[in-house]
């Protein structure tokens, strides 16, 4: 049993979803979650044409919902690019920044990443700020190096009461949709040392929610959840299943009783 945080849950819906099956999804969602204590935080991102959806069948219920992206500028010729504060305008809590698909297949740098998660923390949004290392750095010995790195960026950006306001997502990107989830103590090894890497920036910076992501599913998530630094999780093909999903945000709850 790890110690008495609160956990957060949180489903990134990724480029899936259509109209239709998002309000089964939603609702069951919302449905689920309100059995759960307050111990538990729950959210879902999701696609952008579809927040005004979640907006009308998630208000009133205890679950949150985000995006998954923000542009790192305020306004102007971006075309296709969607500004924090247009997500604000629909109620939402969350903004992922940094997720390895963007670093990956859009190039994103760790000063762009880090740029996105204070247009979000202007906008009053909490960004999501995901880092994890490949394959090809784990077996280099790089994963310290490198989630420091990508971590230290978004520290640099933020005064210590903004980072004291975001959420951090370990998903080390060989996990990540592959079935093949992180061992509980490989990712509280690298929880362990991002909680570190946050307590230079301020003491109240140490206890931002350390979530991991990365083929988390029901059967895996209690162990993970019962790790000293993880917090909660960031859940990708398994968000997309009610059934799944709430199984994962139960098995947060016995791990916060
Ligand atoms: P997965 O994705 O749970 O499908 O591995 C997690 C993520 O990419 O956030």
């Amino acid at each position: 049993m790890s110690r008495q945080r609160a956990k957060l849950v949180v489903g990134n819906w990724k480029m899936h979803g259509r109209i239709k099956e998002n309000a089964a999804l939603l609702s069951e969602v919302a449905v689920g979650a309100s059995a759960l204590q307050k111990s538990v935080g729950v959210g879902v991102c999701v696609p952008c044409p579809y927040l005004a959806q979640s907006q009308a069948l998630l208000s009133g219920s205890v679950v949150r919902w985000g995006v998954q992206d923000v542009s790192a500028h305020e306004k102007g010729a971006f075309t296709g690019e969607v500004a924090a504060e247009m997500a604000a305008d629909f109620g939402v809590t969350y903004a992922i920044v940094g997720h390895s698909e963007r670093r990956a297949y859009h190039r994103e740098s760790p000063e762009l990443v880090a740029a996105k998660a204070l247009r979000a923390i202007d906008a009053g949004l909490t960004p999501i700020v995901c880092v994890g290392e490949t394959l090809e750095q784990r077996e280099a010995g790089s994963t310290e190096e490198v989630v420091g790195t990508q971590l230290e960026a978004v520290l640099l950006a933020l005064t210590e009461e903004q980072a004291a306001s975001i959420v951090v997502a370990y998903e080390p990107v060989w996990a990540i949709g592959t079935g093949k989830s992180a061992t509980a103590q490989q990712a509280q090894d690298v929880h362990a040392f991002v909680r570190a890497k946050l307590a230079e920036k301020g003491a109240s910076v140490a206890n931002v929610p350390l979530l991991y992501g990365g083929s988390v599913k029901p059967e895996n998530a209690h162990e993970l959840f019962g790790q000293q630094d993880i917090d909660g999780g960031l859940i990708g093909g398994a968000s997309l299943k009610s059934e799944d999903f709430l199984a994962i945000c139960q098995a947060a709850l016995a791990e916060v009783q």
